[in-house]
């Protein structure tokens, strides 16, 4: 779990009103739930043998009333719960999105954290596929904006409830079949889980995973049509991707559409983001039924991406930095810097004194474009001085709307 410095805070919130702003201009409103939910809700929707139910999740009891209770470990089922307990989705499909810490005990390592942060976006009460591709382009609108390179998109049909019973026999038998090249995992999921044995990491198992049965070569009609439905919405959009039919995701409320976002730019943690359709979770939750899809980004692996040469705003710098001596000066110099905020600009007051040499290196320090000087003679004549910081330049006195037009010219540049 780590700290964000200064720095690495203000790449993050820019990083959030970009993907924010976007959003908005799509037509989602943010909803935000609290970090912490009941157990019950986590271990119902993501499902019990995954490896965030068996194995990552922050789960504590409450001593105050003895409740179970989870950090959350991703943003659906909270999304989703809310949703229905707020009545949002009578007769109305909601847009959301939501942003926030999420908590999974995994092994950290470069892009893989214990305190992570996603923005997530749910669209509920759309049947798609055009709701699946507008999430889709979305993102590929956002990759464009942040300059990032090397992303592609994976994409995949787990059709529907019946389909994957059917190809779970199919798949089990086949595992069965080979069972002397199943590693323990494999072994222990073989009846439980065994869609994510195809997920599998271990090179030994490669070949088999590949051989094995095919959820995409068994979709149900209304599975297919929905998958072509979208595949040519996004050739329409001029977005590539790549189906994957091992594509199969860790959490178990999917059906049909699932995606990933990948790069090779990241190591192991190449995943940037990753969604699906989700069309029983409503209902499964206490809601009228209700088709959805969403997905979610890692912000982490996102800022990671963006350090290897994409375009992120730069922390904000203050316009001005004001020193100043003596008390009356002091006191002027609040006056100026509120009369300047007045005007939207971000100037920062020297604090604790000082020689004017010294509060000058602060200045400088700050980033600041213009030290403002409050001297003797400025202070007589109600005016301050203004020094460029990063330009040369004599200082001239000025008043405070002289100023205000000098800093709002930087500000615009
Ligand atoms: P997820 O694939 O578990 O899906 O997580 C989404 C993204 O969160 C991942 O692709 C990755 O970028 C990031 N992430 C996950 N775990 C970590 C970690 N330990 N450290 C850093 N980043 C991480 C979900 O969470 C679903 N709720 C997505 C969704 C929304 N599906 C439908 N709606």
């Amino acid at each position: 779990m780590n700290d964000l410095l200064p720095a690495q805070a203000a790449r993050y919130r820019s990083l959030v009103s970009c993907v924010a702003g976007l959003l908005a201009r799509y037509g989602y409103s943010e909803l935000r739930t609290p970090v912490l939910e009941r157990t019950e809700l986590f271990v119902r929707t993501i499902g019990e043998v995954t490896d965030i139910v068996e194995k990552e999740m922050y789960t504590f009891r409450d001593e105050l009333n003895g409740e179970s209770l989870t950090l959350r470990p991703e943003g659906t089922a909270a999304c989703v719960r809310a949703a229905i307990e707020h009545n949002m989705l009578y007769g109305t499909p909601q847009r959301l999105w939501y942003e926030g810490p999420m908590f999974r005990h995994e092994r950290p390592q470069k892009g893989r954290y214990r305190q992570f942060h996603q923005v997530g976006c749910e669209a509920i009460g759309f049947a798609g596929p055009d709701v699946d591709a507008e999430q889709i382009i979305l993102c590929a609108r956002l990759w464009r904006q942040l300059g990032l390179r090397d992303v592609s998109l994976e994409l995949n049909s787990l059709g529907d409830a019946a389909t994957r019973a059917a190809h779970r026999e199919r798949l089990v038998a086949y595992l069965e079949q080979h069972r002397e090249q199943l590693d323990d995992d494999a072994l222990r999921r073989l009846h439980s889980n065994p869609l994510r044995i195809l997920d599998t990491k271990n090179p030994a198992m490669q070949s088999l995973v590949a051989g094995a049965p095919k959820l995409l070569d068994m979709l149900d009609a209304e599975s297919a049509a929905h998958f072509d439905g979208l595949r040519a919405r996004l050739d329409d959009a001029g977005i590539a991707f790549t189906v994957n039919p091992r594509l199969v995701r860790g959490l178990d409320y999917y059906n049909r559409t699932v995606f990933e976002w990948v790069t090779t730019r990241l190591g192991a943690q190449g995943t940037i983001c990753a969604g699906g359709r989700y069309d029983g979770l409503v209902e499964q939750l206490g809601g009228r039924a209700a088709p959805a899809c969403g997905f979610a980004m890692g912000l982490e692996r996102i800022l990671s991406l963006v350090e290897e040469g994409g375009v992120l705003d730069a922390a904000p710098v203050p316009a001005a930095y004001v020193v100043h001596q003596g008390e009356a000066a002091a006191r002027f110099a609040v006056e100026v810097a509120e009369a300047l905020r007045d005007l939207g600009h971000a100037v920062v007051v020297h604090g604790g004194g000082g020689k004017f040499a010294a509060q000058m290196k602060r200045a400088d320090a700050s980033g600041a474009q213009y030290a403002l000087i409050v001297g003797e003679a400025e202070l007589a004549a109600r005016k301050v001085g203004l020094k460029p910081l990063r330009t040369g330049g004599e200082q001239q006195m000025l008043g405070t709307d002289a100023v205000a037009a000098l800093l709002g010219a930087t500000t615009a540049t």
